[in-house]
């Protein structure tokens, strides 16, 4: 690290976010497997698509299958995770891109990182806000099963931690609130932020 030396940029991320005519942020989806993540990332980005933003999502299972396959669940590798998708989707950010992520991303502390390598207000934390009974029970990978059966391990929520955010932007009841509800929701917080 000693011999990099920063290279500051002509283009800006201000200029560039202004070619595409808006605010650049990072909104953090954050929940149990099953909490709705994934879904209510991708059905937001539609949505502002549709307005003519551009958009990019970070999705966990992806992720998973490229930058960081070399990765497992032991906590070690959770946080390794999140520090890698926090440093990609800063380079989103500063591309002038609004992204959605997705990961459980179940510490505090990392989420606190990643908030952390943003300016304050580009950072949009959202708890996906459904209890482990209703993840279990919607169990659409099959994993809440196998976990219980013993044949997964460090499990979040069976057999691994998931710290609850304190102060999140916005918290969705995905347990029982619609997709839609969640996106109006999510819709509503950008405008009356100046987001969009
Ligand atoms: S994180 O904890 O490091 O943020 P991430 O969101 O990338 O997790 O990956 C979670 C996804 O991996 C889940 O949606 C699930 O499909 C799958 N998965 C496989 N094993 C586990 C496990 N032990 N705990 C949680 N998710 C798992």
């Amino acid at each position: 690290m000693s011999n990099i030396v920063w290279h500051e940029q002509a283009v800006t991320k201000l200029s560039r976010a202004s070619l595409a005519k808006q605010k650049p942020c990072l909104v953090w989806f954050t929940g149990l497997s099953g909490s709705g993540k994934s879904t209510v990332a991708n059905a937001l980005e539609q949505e502002l698509h549709r307005r003519g933003f551009h958009t990019y999502l970070l999705d966990g299972d992806n992720v998973r299958h490229g930058l960081n396959k070399d990765l497992g669940f032991t906590d070690e590798d959770r946080v390794e995770n999140i520090r890698r998708i926090g440093e990609m989707a800063h380079l989103f950010v500063d591309a002038g891109v609004i992204v959605m992520s997705a990961f459980i991303s179940p510490f505090a502390a990392e989420r606190e990182m990643v908030r952390g390598l943003l300016e304050p207000d580009e950072f949009i934390e959202v708890y996906m806000n459904a209890p482990l009974e209703v993840c279990e029970g919607r169990d659409p990978k099959g994993l809440y099963l196998k976990a219980r059966q013993g044949e997964i391990q460090n499990f979040t929520g069976i057999d691994s931690a998931y710290e609850i955010p304190r102060q999140a932007d916005v918290a969705l009841d995905t347990g029982t609130l619609p997709v839609e509800a969640c996106v109006e929701q999510l819709v509503n917080y950008m405008e009356a932020n100046g987001y969009i």
